[in-house]
């Protein structure tokens, strides 16, 4: 019963680190935010959809609606059967994007993470940090190869997503119990090897 969360700018290879970390992790359950149920993934599909204009206050309650759905249905239940779960983004994202990146009020963000998962805590939160620049130009050309991928954060400017990554920093800081902040430069193996060795200090797997 252990809960690990995976955090990180766009284009930061978190999605590849969980693919690696869930080949050597027993009894583990991969899941990933927004999404994770059959409503949530209708959500997800709304949030990131291009063509819709979402006011900022209304992008965060659909955030929390999909987290509340995939909290009740999917990751309580698999740590209630001694499961690891990793989870793909968790609260630390809409702190990070909603309240470092749009700018909504903090206090009030963890308010509603915390009424939206009754107050459940990652164990453990890996932040995957690299410059904008980088993750920018990794994950549009990616998209460029998956035009449909394209999200509608993808689109905002370097400055929303420094302000986003200084979040992610200033998180890791106020409590470097809970995080631990990984170097995601260099090659996914390299990146790997980090978070491997970060895993077993960490948390008992
Ligand atoms: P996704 O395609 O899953 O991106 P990634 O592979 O980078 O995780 O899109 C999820 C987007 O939603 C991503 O840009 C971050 C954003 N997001 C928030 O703004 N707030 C949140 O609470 C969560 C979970 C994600």
């Amino acid at each position: 019963m252990v809960f690990i969360t995976l955090e990180g700018i766009e284009g930061s290879g978190k999605t590849t680190q969980l693919r690696k970390l869930a080949e050597r992790i027993p009894n583990v359950l991969v899941t990933k935010e927004p999404g994770g149920t059959p409503t949530a993934d209708r959500i997800r599909a709304i949030l990131l959809d291009t063509r819709e204009k979402i006011d900022p206050v209304a992008e965060l309650f659909l955030f929390a609606a999909s987290r509340r759905q995939h909290v009740t249905e999917v990751i309580r239940p698999a740590l209630a059967e001694g499961r690891v779960v990793i989870c793909d983004r968790f609260t630390d994202a809409t702190l990070a994007y909603q309240g470092f990146g749009r700018l909504l009020d903090l206090d009030r963000l963890r308010g509603l993470n915390d009424w939206a998962t009754d107050s459940l805590k990652p164990d453990l939160t890996l932040i995957f940090d690299l410059p904008e620049e980088v993750g920018l130009t990794r994950a549009r050309s990616r998209n460029t190869k998956a035009p449909l991928d394209e999200g509608r954060f993808e689109l905002e400017d370097l400055r929303f997503h420094r302000r986003v990554r200084e979040g992610y920093l200033a998180l890791a800081a106020s409590d470097p119990k809970r995080y631990a902040v990984i170097d995601a430069t260099g090659a996914a193996d390299e990146v790997f090897a980090r978070t491997w060795q970060v895993l077993q200090e960490r948390v008992p797997i």
